[in-house]
């Protein structure tokens, strides 16, 4: 496994390569993260996992700097894994400019949930993406469902600029409790694990309900009284149409993020 810290020199490293699958993080990695590395693996792509926690893409000051950050580890996981190259940009390989002015523009599907509750987020994902993918000249990106709203965006904006880069969506990995595997989890306490276990739980049984029901203020109501400080939202989305929806169908995915002890968290079912 290399390591490679600069944009000159993983482009360099990679050039006339073929099949190479790209796996982005922003480390602290964890099985949802190696489910990723494994598919590409599977492949037998020259896998390329970059580490780079994106500043532009946090709308809070604050939850930047708590991002946790495990780079020994994340190192020994990708080794175990036999990750091909890891990257770690620093963020003049990334951000060169002093000032960063951010171009593009999002079409799709920004003004809902995520793109709500968080401004600018899309903007700054993808603003990163597109450097790394300039770094990195990928055949197959690789992409996990936690973030399904990410994995749309990222994938209208590659078909946007006619890439022929290709997106491989990747199944959820979860705790045994259900909770969504995520690096924010590393912040809870053990009674928050808990709690957040009850509430996938709950939601998940009762998924039906909630995508008929228009308010869902029973819903928010229950989730704040297994001990949730507060909820941004829980909404119904048809992923075909990329609109709210009542209807439950296979195109009806039920998306949360909800607030625990302080830590935000997302997730989809
Ligand atoms: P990060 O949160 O580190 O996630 C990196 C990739 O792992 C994303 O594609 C994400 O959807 C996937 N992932 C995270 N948890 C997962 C889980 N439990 N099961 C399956 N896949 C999971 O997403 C980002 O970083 C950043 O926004 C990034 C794309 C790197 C841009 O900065």
């Amino acid at each position: 496994m290399k390591i490679i810290k600069t944009a000159n020199k993983i482009t360099a490293e990679l050039l006339n390569k073929k099949k190479i699958g790209f796996i982005p993080t922003m480390g602290c990695l964890h099985d949802g993260h190696v489910s990723l590395i494994r598919k590409s693996k599977k492949k037998k792509l020259l896998t390329i996992v970059s580490i780079f926690v994106n500043p532009l893409q946090f709308n809070n000051k604050k939850d930047f700097k708590k991002y946790p950050k495990t780079i020994f580890k994340d190192l020994n996981i990708c080794k175990k894994n036999k990750v091909d190259y890891v990257y770690l940009p620093q963020k003049k390989d990334i951000y060169p400019e002093k000032k960063i002015i951010i171009k593009n523009k999002i079409h799709y599907f920004k003004n809902y949930m995520e793109g709500k509750f968080r401004p600018g987020h899309f903007e700054g994902v993808i603003e990163v993406v597109k450097r790394l993918l300039s770094h990195i000249k990928t055949t197959y990106l690789f992409l996990g469902k936690k973030d399904y709203q990410q994995l749309i965006i990222i994938k209208k904006y590659l078909e946007k600029i006619n890439s022929k880069i290709k997106v491989v969506p990747c199944d959820t990995i979860r705790a045994r409790n259900g909770i969504a595997l995520s690096s924010r989890n590393k912040l809870l306490n053990e009674r928050s694990l808990i709690i957040a276990g009850k509430i996938i739980s709950f939601l998940k049984r009762n998924k039906n309900q909630i995508i008929k029901s228009k308010k869902n203020i029973f819903f928010l109501k229950k989730i704040k009284e297994f001990g949730a400080d507060k909820v941004d939202y829980l909404s119904a989305f048809n992923l075909k149409k990329l609109k709210k929806t009542n209807k439950p169908s296979i195109n009806t995915r039920v998306f949360l993020a909800y607030y625990l002890n302080g830590v935000r968290l997302i997730d989809n079912f």
